[in-house]
């Protein structure tokens, strides 16, 4: 195979010869959309560190929520900044907790949309953390019942699949059990199995409000330089009942979602995370990166890692680009 017996060059000739052989290829349908729900009425306030994306309140919510069904996207994720936080979390399984009444109004207006909610404490809690706190830690055990307790109440509001992203060990066995016990064991999990203490997430913490007020999330989130670690929490989360496995943050982890891929037969779900979105954004925004070109090619390296899933901020513009 050498030149000039092969030219790699007669296939990318002109765009039709280059569609015919295009290994990779990203659709609507695998994009997944996260939006945040905030108290009161009327309400879209942008978020500063992610241009083009809002903080909603519920009726507002919904308008949205019908554009994004207009535009083909399969499925959205919910997350919630509460009316007020305690030690406990309380308002992320209160019945008429701010996300619970989010997806009755969502359910309401286009049932068809699949509507995930991430379960986990730390926009509940008054300290942010994604757990419990005795004795200045997170308590893992403490936790699995609260968040087991979430699931069920998203479930119960109408949720469509629930997406654990606490890093608790244990956390998608305790969901299982619990969803299987109140009834719901059609529901999948999604869970965020692989997911590392990262810097990428600041903005989304602006956003949700759940930055933690002491210490960080090293203690339960995994570490940047770790990869066969990712493995076995992959592992360990199917073999607890997970139905996708996700790896998150996405661009900078793209040889994870490659191994995890190959470790695990479960759909693969990767999150581009706030970090990513603000750094494509502001090179955009500063005219030094051309937009829609530098944003398929960062989605289409996830799909080509392995990613069956993404869930992007940038979800709204591609389904325009694409439909
Ligand atoms: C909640 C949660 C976080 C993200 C998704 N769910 C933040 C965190 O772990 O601090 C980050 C998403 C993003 O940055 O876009 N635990």
């Amino acid at each position: 195979m050498f030149f000039p017996i092969y030219r790699p060059r007669r296939l990318r000739r002109n765009e039709n010869l280059r569609r015919m052989v295009r290994e990779t290829h990203l659709r609507i349908d695998d994009l997944i959309f996260p939006m945040f729900i905030r108290p009161g009425k009327g309400i879209k306030e942008p978020i500063s560190s992610m241009p083009g994306n809002y903080r909603f309140s519920i009726d507002e919510l919904v308008k949205e929520v019908k554009e994004v069904h207009q535009l083909g996207i399969p499925a959205i994720i919910l997350f919630g900044i509460p009316e007020k936080k305690d030690e406990v979390g309380s308002e992320a399984y209160a019945k008429d907790g701010i996300i619970q009444r989010a997806i009755r109004a969502i359910k309401d207006a286009v049932p068809e949309m699949i509507v995930i909610t991430d379960v986990c404490l730390c926009e509940y809690t008054s300290h942010g953390h994604c757990g419990v706190i005795k004795n200045g830690e997170v308590d893992n055990d403490t936790t699995l019942k609260l968040l087991a307790k979430e699931a069920v109440s998203h479930a119960e509001a109408g949720a469509d699949m629930v997406a654990p992203s606490d890093m608790m060990d244990g956390r998608v066995k305790a969901i299982r059990e619990a969803l299987d016990g109140a009834g719901f064991s059609h529901i999948p999990i999604m869970s965020y199995a692989v997911k590392y203490a990262s810097a990428f997430y600041g903005p989304f913490r602006e956003a949700a409000e759940s930055a933690p007020q002491f210490g960080d999330r090293r203690s339960y989130q995994m570490d940047p330089p770790n990869a066969r670690e990712a493995i076995r929490e992959a592992q360990l989360d199917v073999a607890e009942g997970a139905d996708i496995i996700m790896v998150k943050p996405a661009l900078p982890y793209l040889d994870i979602i490659y191994r995890v891929k190959e470790a695990v037969n479960r759909p693969i779900a990767a999150y581009n995370v706030s970090g990513e979105y603000a750094m494509l954004k502001a090179a955009i925004a500063n005219g030094w990166l051309d937009e829609q070109r530098v944003i398929l090619e960062a989605l289409i390296s996830i799909k080509r890692a392995g990613a069956d899933l993404i869930l992007t901020y940038f979800a709204k513009d591609v389904a325009r680009w694409l439909g």
